[in-house]
This record gives structure tokens, sequence and C-alpha cells, in this order.
């Protein structure tokens, strides 16, 4: 099994470029299936997550060509079957966007319950919940969710969703696209790729507007065509590199993002100490390595990020006095990667859904385990601080999300190897 060794220590300088969303890309190269015609996306992340997500659009008849590295041509013209391959579906959790855009395109779909990063229970009781809201008849088995049309057939519906969930957002948006009628989704999620998602079905010609507002309005049209489109910046991406600096110290301009979903993230490591400077696509953070204590609680956005929480509480490993972070999207998140850390010398305390972590002056260099991805790449930035060396194992989640993370780090003074055994 492929591994990182990492020898801390170092500090980082330099510029690194965040590629496209992750969580954008594996909703919009599904919603292609939507189109007739041929959708060029720009900024498409090289990670194993996207490339997942196109082998299971290329086994459905897609038709992909690069026009470069991030740059693809995906033309769902021609798919034949609502039934994705299990096999790869059940490699990660996105895959459930097929149902809305299978259910959309095909008014039916039959798609296995995906897989992926397992750090909670992850139910899709909402996405279903929409599915029949929209008249679906729903049966789902041990393994298999089978959606077709109920006796009333399908058209736009109202629902509000119980919790503020993304995938259920952007499945219910994806499925009620090429529906007739009006469709409102009331306590929408407001993430940045919900937008993006709906910017890019917008782009192929859907009616969709108040995306980033907790009520979304999708007005059924009869079919979208081809056109361009460029994903957004990854906002997790970024932030991993930010508290990366952060806790390393160091000065790195973090460049091709977006200011404003930088925010919840930038306010509270600015609260720790570290400087920011703001440029129209790009900030600059400038660390010391001295980090002041804080308190962070996790929210749907625009509060700070669940997918953050990881990389925070390493900084707050090493930073002086006791923070607390509280996690109030995933309850088990902090299980697994604390103990990971602890082996490294952290202090934290759990308790119910508050992690209490009292600020060491070092970690110190071991062997763990990322048991997902974001919590991989906080034992990387784990390893980048730890005096001496560290071997970050299951190195497969971290490159679910982060693209040539090693490449990057490294560019930056960091020093990891990746090693294949
Ligand atoms: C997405 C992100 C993931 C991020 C998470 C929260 C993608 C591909 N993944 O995951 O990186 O950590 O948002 O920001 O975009 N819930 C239910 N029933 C449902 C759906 C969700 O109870 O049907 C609950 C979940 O258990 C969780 C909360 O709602 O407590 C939020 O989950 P959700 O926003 O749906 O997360 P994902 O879309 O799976």
């Amino acid at each position: 099994m492929a591994r990182y060794v990492i020898t801390g220590g170092n500090r980082l300088e330099g510029t690194v470029t965040i590629s496209g969303a992750k969580n954008a890309a594996v909703a919009i190269l599904p919603a292609a299936i939507l189109v007739k015609g041929k959708c060029r996306v720009e900024n498409v992340p090289d990670i194993s997550d996207v490339r997942i997500m196109l082998r299971i659009l290329a086994d459905l008849g897609a038709k992909i060509e690069y026009e470069a590295p991030s740059t693809i041509i995906l033309d769902c013209t021609d798919i034949h079957s609502s039934c994705p391959n299990p096999e790869y579906v059940r490699k990660m959790r996105a895959s459930y966007y097929l149902m809305g855009a299978l259910l959309s395109r095909f008014h039916e779909a039959h798609v296995a319950l995906p897989g992926g990063c397992n750090f909670a229970a992850r139910p899709i009781d909402q996405h279903i919940k929409g599915f029949a809201a929209l008249g679906a008849d729903v049966d789902e088995t041990e393994d298999y969710v089978n959606l077709k049309p109920g006796p009333k057939g399908l058209q736009g519906a109202k629902i509000s969703l119980d919790v503020v969930s993304v995938g259920a957002t952007v499945n219910i948006i994806m499925a009620a696209c090429l529906l007739p009628g009006k469709t409102v989704i009331e306590n929408a999620a407001k993430e940045p790729h919900i937008v993006d998602l709906a910017n890019f079905l917008n782009t192929m010609g859907a009616h969709i507007s108040g995306a980033g507002t907790d009520t979304v309005k999708i007005y059924g049209v009869e079919e979208l065509k081809g056109g361009s489109y460029a994903i957004i910046p990854d906002q997790i991406e970024a932030g991993t590199y930010l508290a990366a600096v952060a806790a390393t110290g160091g000065n790195v301009l973090v460049q091709n993002i977006i200011p404003k979903h930088m925010e919840c993230i930038t306010s509270k490591l600015q609260e720790m100490g570290v400087q920011f400077i703001y440029y129209d696509d790009a900030v600059r953070v400038i660390s010391d390595g001295r980090l002041q204590h804080t308190t962070v609680k996790t929210r749907p956005y625009p509060g700070f990020p669940t997918d953050m929480q990881s990389q925070i509480c390493v900084c707050m490993s090493i930073a002086e006095g006791i923070s607390r972070l509280t996690e109030s999207v995933y309850e088990t998140r902090f299980f697994g990667y604390c103990t990971e850390l602890a082996s490294m010398g952290a202090d934290i305390l759990i308790s119910g859904k508050t992690a209490i972590i009292s600020g060491r002056e070092n970690l110190s260099g071991a062997v763990v385990r990322a048991h997902d991805l974001r919590a991989g790449a906080a034992l990387v930035i784990a390893g980048l601080v730890a005096q001496g060396a560290t071997e970050v194992e299951n190195i497969n989640f971290i490159e679910r999300g982060y693209e040539r993370l090693v490449e990057k780090m490294n560019a930056l003074g960091a020093d990891i190897k990746r090693l294949e055994k």
C-alpha cells in the first residue's frame, strides 16, 4: 500500500495554485447526463473521485475527450443506461448524484448505494424524500435505490428539507431540472458548489434561481443543450494549504481562490495569530508558527466547514492554551484521526460533540493512518509540523480529493516522499 513519508520542521514558502473544487466537480460531471450536447468543462481536478465518476459516465455511454489536462469535453447525448456499474458507484460517496441525474434524464434510475468516506452515518433519507415528492416511486433495497415514476408521474413540487443537506439539495436540483412545473427546495444548503452546479446547469439552459440562499427554485425546461463552463476553485483544498502554513510557519501566496469563500476559514486562523493579505483571486498567508488558542464550531456554509475540522484541529494541537472544537454536522467525525494525532503527542479530550485541545509545544513523528480524506490531509499537516519522520498510511483516501498534493507541498519546501510500499 502506498504511503507518505514526511520529514517535518520545514517552513513553507512560495506560491501554490488551487485546483478545481472536488465537491463541485463530482456534482457537475454527472449533471452533464441531463445535457444533450457537448459540455466543455474547465478546471476539472485530476483526483481519484473524478476519475471514478468519469469511468462511470463512460460506461453509461458518455464520450469524454481531454482538450487540456484539466479541460474535458463531456458528451452524454448517447448514454443508454439508467443503471451505472455498481462496482464503481460503491467506490465513492458522490455517486449518489447519479440518482437525481438519471431520474431526470430517463425518468428511472437503478443506483447502488454509495461508498466513500464513512466518518459518520451518512443517511440519504432527504434525497429519497425529495425524489418521492417529485412523484417518484422509490424502492430501496439493502444495497440499491430503484426509482421510477409513481402513479401520478414526475413533476415539480415543494420540498422542505428536514436537515440542511448538500447532497439532497444537489440531487433534487438535478432531478427537477427536466420535469414539468416548478420545484421549490426550502432549507436548502448554500455551499459554493451548490451555486456552481446551478450556474453550470443554467449555462446549459436550465432555469434555476436562488442557489446560494436557503430557497432554491427550479423551473422545469424541456431540454438542456451543451456549453462551456469552468468549475470554481476548491475552498477546502485552499483551506488545507492555509492551515498547513499557519501550523508550520511561512509565507505563501495561495492563488486561484474566491476570497469570499475563504472568509469562514481565515477569520478563525486570524484569531489564532495568522496574517492574511487578500488579492482579487489570491490570498497571502503569513505565519510565524506560534498560534493562539481559539473556539470553532462547524456549521453549514457560510459557517466554518466540517471539512476543515481536522486541519484546524492540528493547528489547535500546537497553539498556546486550550482550544474548543465543536462538530455540529457529523458528530462522530473526531473518532479515528484524533487517536492518530494523540499518537503524535497531541492532547485532545473528546466530550460529546466537542474536542478540548490543550496545545503542545510540538508534535513528534509517528506511523499514522488516514481514516478519510480530510482526516488524512490533517495528518499530512501534523507530519509537516512534527519533529522527526511521520508515515501516513492509507493515502488512497487523501488522493480522492487532493490533486498533486505531494508535488504542491514539496514546491513550497515540504519534504514528503510518496512510497509505493
Ligand atoms: C457534502 C460534502 C462533504 C461535506 C458535507 C457537509 C460533497 C460531495 N460532499 O456531503 O464533503 O462534509 O457535505 O458539508 O459535496 N443528512 C441526513 N439525511 C440526508 C442527508 C444528510 O440526515 O438525506 C445529514 C447528514 O448525516 C449530516 C448533514 O445532514 O449530518 C449534512 O450532510 P450533507 O450536507 O448531506 O453531506 P453530504 O452531501 O453527504
